[in-house]
């Protein structure tokens, strides 16, 4: 089956003989056109025509009433979780399942990340773990929660769309409103993702993307948060450009501020690649059904398809193998034959800088952790 798998990917991807990557970016578009129009104009930095424009397109494309360019996800995260009100020994709620920068973002802002368990559908913080975690865990005070054993605050919780698979974002939101914790999307990884009908990042106070190299549509590097709040998005544009206050001539700054806002000449080449976007995530869409129906002979290997009243942009397609050695079989034999696939990250509380830190039952994250590959997925010529 793994000969076989290796000639199906070859064989949809054109491509006989050559190394084909997990994912690559596509410029098929206006890219070039708009990148050499931002450098005509010289504004190649943070202010520029280019960066309003795809702050719009990332209002209509999430239906955000604000959104906001930054240099890319892994500080969107971090500044999202300023905005959302977490402080210096607070207490973070995250999934186990991720990529290290949603930890990591957590550590920027000074806080103690805690790991919960995901769901085995959706690769998504699971809400009823997370219900049965709180439960043992917090106590609300006066409309905030704590941590009954430390006395900490619990001031935020960050789930995380995984490999652009919408995750039960209404449950999980529900779950933290019964606790008042902030909710902030980690939707890095899906954009154009959707979760009956609301696309991911729109539920909770905030919600963040990347414009990474290796997403779906890319700036080069970028990021950008989106959120319905006039207030956090007034705070947002201001934290990220060194909290300077407007005066034409004047540095006056009343805060801590970050350089994080997006260039320009980045915001060029993510608009050519956001009029892209619908193209793109229908042929990664179709690109799904082609491994959903080749799959379905083997018993042995399973792909991960969006739950029910969900669309998912299919970033990255995932398969579920019977067992570890079966996954480094797979993994051995398509990477020796020049088609990538890659295992799904180690869980966060297993890193040597997390390893202290407090986390839920982690049986299902566990059970993923050594079964899930991801498979060749760009976007097909
Ligand atoms: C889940 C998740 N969160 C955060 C990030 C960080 O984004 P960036 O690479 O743009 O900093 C990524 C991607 O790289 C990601 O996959």
């Amino acid at each position: 089956m793994y000969k076989d798998t290796v000639a199906f990917i070859r064989k949809i991807f054109k491509e006989a003989t050559k190394f084909i990557p997990l994912h690559e970016p596509r410029f098929v578009g206006n890219e070039k056109k708009y990148v050499i129009d931002a450098i005509d104009s010289t504004f190649v930095s943070s202010v520029g025509e280019y960066v309003d424009k795809f702050e719009k397109m990332m209002c209509d494309i999430t239906g955000a009433k604000y959104a906001i360019a930054t240099v890319n996800g892994t500080n969107s995260l971090h500044l999202a979780l300023l905005l959302a009100g977490v402080e210096k020994e607070d207490e973070v709620l995250t999934q186990a399942l991720t990529f290290v920068a949603t930890a990591n973002a957590i550590s920027y802002a000074n806080a103690i990340p805690h790991f919960v368990d995901v769901d085995r559908d959706t690769l998504g913080l699971s809400p009823s773990k997370l219900k049965n975690y709180l439960k043992e865990l917090a106590e609300v005070k006066n409309g905030k929660c704590y941590n009954k054993v430390t006395g900490k605050r619990i001031a935020a919780c960050v789930p995380m769309h995984t490999f652009g698979l919408p995750m039960y974002i209404d449950e999980l939101v529900s779950v933290c409103k019964e606790y008042h914790i902030p909710v902030v999307e980690d939707a890095a990884e899906s954009l154009g993702t959707t979760y009956k009908n609301k696309h991911t990042g729109t539920f909770g106070l905030l919600g963040v993307f990347s414009f990474n190299g290796n997403k779906t549509v890319t700036a080069g590097g970028g990021g950008a948060i989106i959120t319905n709040s006039e207030a956090v998005a007034k705070q947002a544009k201001h934290l990220s450009t060194q909290a300077k206050r407007q005066h034409k001539w004047e540095y006056e700054h009343d805060a801590i501020g970050y350089n994080y806002r997006m260039p320009n000449l980045n915001a060029a080449l993510a608009c050519g690649q956001l009029e892209q976007l619908d193209n793109y995530i229908e042929n990664k869409r179709a690109l799904s059904d082609l491994y959903f129906e080749f799959f379905k002979k083997d018993f042995n290997i399973s792909l991960i398809r969006e739950v029910e009243n969900s669309k998912s942009n299919y970033w990255l397609n995932a398969i579920v193998l019977k067992s570890e050695i079966e996954r480094d079989n797979f993994l051995s034999y398509t990477n020796e034959q020049g088609v990538m696939t890659r295992p799904i990250w180690s869980l966060m509380n297993t890193l040597e800088m997390y390893k202290g830190c407090p986390k839920g039952d982690l049986s299902n994250s566990k059970w993923l952790e050594k079964r899930v590959v991801n498979i060749t997925s760009s976007v097909r010529i």
